[in-house]
């Protein structure tokens, strides 16, 4: 049979007798970023910020030295004169909006305000990458809207919060609640960098370390009882005395490094969540809705605290971790200034929603990572009713009261 001539090709041949056809695209997306850390990246002295924002830039045109940074509003009020400065001595013409940033305005407001200070800067789509400054929110926000703007322009992270250091700073995700739905709309969008500065946390309040020290318990939780050690022994610190005193600035480095490199070792072969069964999903799975209810009161990490404290006791019930080892999760979590018990744990149908919401978010599957002993994790897909019962009562029983542990402290 003579093959078809380029200038007759079969699908012509195809159509012209019955529509249809068929093509098949296969292509693969090269993703590669860097997760950089230095102290006092703002010191005008130090050229080390300036030049990594030039160098990572991967547009073949012209440099530009034109940069918009968006700035979270607590942030500009501590480091706004800083970030002026800096810009100015290091020779950018910088352009600054600056956002009001916290999970209540997680929304698409905060995106479409992004957009048109991106429009405004009339921002050029590979030469200039946004930059974002401020907490994980901030960094969900302009990570989403650089993303969908020219369907993709660069970003570059500064996060400034514990949480943002160590989770929501150095993986791809971007996204903003949408109804009553946890970051129900974002994409998988990786910065051109991530710059890390511990130096931050040198003004973040203690409730908003112990935010962050919720993300560090999971990964320890579920990927190193040796963590979970340090994270005890930071318990006895005090949250703010382990990042503030110097006696206690090897422990927090461990904690900090230690917690970025577990993460990344479980987000990296796995960028694209193709795979479900995510470990670092540990105390995801009742939180973003338990969150969302209790928005104006409880923040992100306390809301992973409470889905944790509740795991625990899906663990000891089924006899993957003893009630010795569930205790001493609940005890850690108040050392470390969270609370195991929140009266949405008293909601049974607002867990069960919950857990329904999170099979729609699974593929049909509970697919619920539960911690095997301390440092270890399995996944299980028949989590009852009863069984969630069971869990609470646990929590009820034994989460110690803050008032017992400094009792026990002294
Ligand atoms: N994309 C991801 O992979 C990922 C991972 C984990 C968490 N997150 C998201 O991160 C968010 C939580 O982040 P967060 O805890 O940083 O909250 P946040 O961004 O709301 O910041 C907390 C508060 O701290 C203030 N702040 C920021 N930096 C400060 C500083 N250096 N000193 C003093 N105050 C400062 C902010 O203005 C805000 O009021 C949640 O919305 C969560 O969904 C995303």
């Amino acid at each position: 049979m003579p093959s078809p001539t380029p200038t007759t090709p079969s699908y012509r041949h195809e159509l012209s007798r019955r529509p249809g056809g068929r093509w098949r695209v296969d292509a693969v997306k090269q993703v590669s970023y860097e997760v950089l850390v230095r102290r006092d990246l703002l010191a005008v002295e130090d050229p080390y910020l300036a030049r990594a924002l030039r160098d990572c830039v991967t547009g073949s045109g012209t440099p530009s030295d034109r940069r918009l940074l968006i700035v979270d509003r607590t942030v500009e009020t501590l480091y706004g004169q800083a970030i002026d400065a800096y810009f100015a001595a290091h020779g950018f013409a910088a352009a600054k909006l600056v956002l009001d940033a916290h999970e209540q305005v997680k929304d698409w407001n905060s995106v479409e305000a992004v957009l048109a200070a991106m429009d405004d800067f009339g921002v050029d789509r590979r030469r200039e990458p946004v930059i974002a400054i401020g907490g994980g929110v901030l960094c969900d926000v302009v990570g989403f809207a650089a993303s969908i703007y020219r369907r993709g322009t660069p970003y570059v992270r500064i996060p400034t919060t514990l949480i943002g250091l160590i989770d929501a700073g150095v993986g791809v995700k971007t996204g903003v609640n949408h109804r009553s739905g946890k970051n129900r709309i974002g994409t998988y969008a990786q910065p051109l960098l991530s710059l890390l500065d511990t130096s931050f946390l040198g003004t973040l309040p203690a409730r908003h370390l112990s935010n962050g020290l919720a993300e560090i318990l999971k990964v320890a939780l579920v990927k190193s009882d040796a963590l979970f050690t340090s994270l005890e022994r930071a318990a006895r610190c005090g949250t703010r005395s382990l990042f503030d005193d110097p006696f206690h600035a090897d422990l927090a480095e461990y904690i900090t490094y230690e917690s970025i490199h577990l993460m990344l070792e479980e987000l990296q072969p796995n960028l694209w969540e193709a795979v479900l069964e995510r470990c670092v999903d540990y105390g995801h799975t009742f939180s973003p809705t338990v969150e969302m209810h209790s928005v104006a009161e409880l923040l992100h990490g306390e809301a992973v605290a409470v889905d944790m404290a509740l795991t625990t006791g899906l663990s000891v019930g089924r006899g993957l971790m003893s009630e010795e080892e569930g205790v001493r999760v609940l005890r850690a979590m108040r050392g470390l200034g969270l609370n195991p018990w929140n009266d949405a744990l008293g909601n049974h149908d607002l867990l069960c929603r919950a857990l329904e919401d999170t099979v729609r978010h699974r593929d049909g599957l509970q697919r619920l990572p539960l911690t095997r002993g301390i440092g270890g994790h399995v996944f299980v897909n028949d989590v009852t009713p009863a069984e969630i019962a069971a869990g609470v009562a646990f929590v009820a029983a034994h989460a110690p009261a803050a008032d017992e542990l400094q009792e026990a402290a002294v």
